[in-house]
């Protein structure tokens, strides 16, 4: 069966057909899913038997290993050992063994946000794997960044123009960093434009988040929530969403400059056993940066 490219919704979001990715892979399908990448943001791939080196091997068909800012397992974590595991895989799982946790993000919902914003080169990818899945929930959300964009009217992406906007993450899954409680040089944070042009297909995305976007520079906090929440209403629309419900054996891999994700929350009960790993990126390009004008 050849390789073919099917959109799962009208924003975002396409599953790829025809490939085994634990494979060696043919060049000309590589062009197929970069070009499909491209074009849908987020590439989903069913019913892949995948162990830690054979995913890592596909993820390095797309570029460098990417690195990763903060270290979110704590002090008493226990990483597992294994063919599906390595030292370059995160762990993403609420399983504790021991009663050491063997990943980090482990319960519940977690918002919106894009990996690594708060730093100054952050992950263009990120690949997760799903080895095991709660009996519901936990499902990973994408929204378009180049549709929430489009659909601004006119009179807010003039306000939004030339922005930045601080994004910063320390543990919280479901609240942003209480800067009253934790100083600014305490915690991982970058100052990013709040509209970024994609190095690749030249296109404007909107670049925040609610749970890492926290202060756009030049208005007041007041002014800076208040703009914040009219932005989410575009963000966070469900109109250019796909929201994927995980089966044990899906890859998905997104672009971390075109499309922002969010988990939903699932019993705390039931084991979830995810691994990712990133792809490495550059500084993000601010969409009004004449040098790079598509
Ligand atoms: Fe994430």
């Amino acid at each position: 069966m050849p390789i073919s490219v099917h959109p799962l919704s009208p924003s975002i979001g396409a599953e790829i057909r025809g490939v085994d990715i634990s494979k060696p892979l043919d060049p000309k399908d590589v062009a197929v899913m970069r070009q499909a990448w491209l074009d849908h943001c987020v590439l989903l791939f069913r019913d892949q038997p995948l162990d830690a080196e054979q995913q890592r091997t596909f993820v390095r068909a797309f570029g460098e290993l990417g690195g990763r800012k903060v270290r979110l397992e704590p002090t008493n974590y226990k990483r597992p050992e294994g063919p599906d595991y390595n030292a370059d895989a995160m762990l993403v799982s609420n399983i504790r063994e021991d009663g050491k946790p063997i990943g980090v993000l482990p319960d519940g919902e977690m918002w919106f946000h894009h990996d690594m914003c708060y730093s100054a080169e952050p992950n263009r990818a990120s690949f997760l794997y799903s080895i095991e899945v709660p009996s519901w929930g936990g499902n990973t959300m994408f929204s378009s960044m180049y549709a929430a964009y489009e659909n601004l009217p006119q009179s807010l992406k003039d306000r939004i123009e030339g922005r930045t906007v601080l994004q910063a993450f320390d543990e919280y899954q479901d609240r942003r960093v209480d800067f009253s409680e934790r100083p600014l040089d305490s915690v991982p944070h970058c100052f990013q434009p709040i509209v970024l042009r994609h190095p690749e297909t030249g296109k404007r995305a909107i670049y925040v988040s609610r749970l890492m976007s926290h202060r756009i520079e030049g208005l007041t906090e007041a002014e800076s929530e208040a703009l914040l929440e009219e932005l989410f209403a575009y963000t966070e629309d469900p109109a250019i969403r796909y929201e994927h419900v995980w089966r044990p054996g899906d890859l998905l891999m997104w672009d971390n400059l075109c499309s922002t994700h969010a988990r939903t929350d699932f019993p705390r009960e039931e084991r979830r056993l995810m691994r990712r790993y990133t792809l490495a990126g550059e500084p993000v390009i601010p969409a009004w940066d004449q040098r790079t004008a598509a």
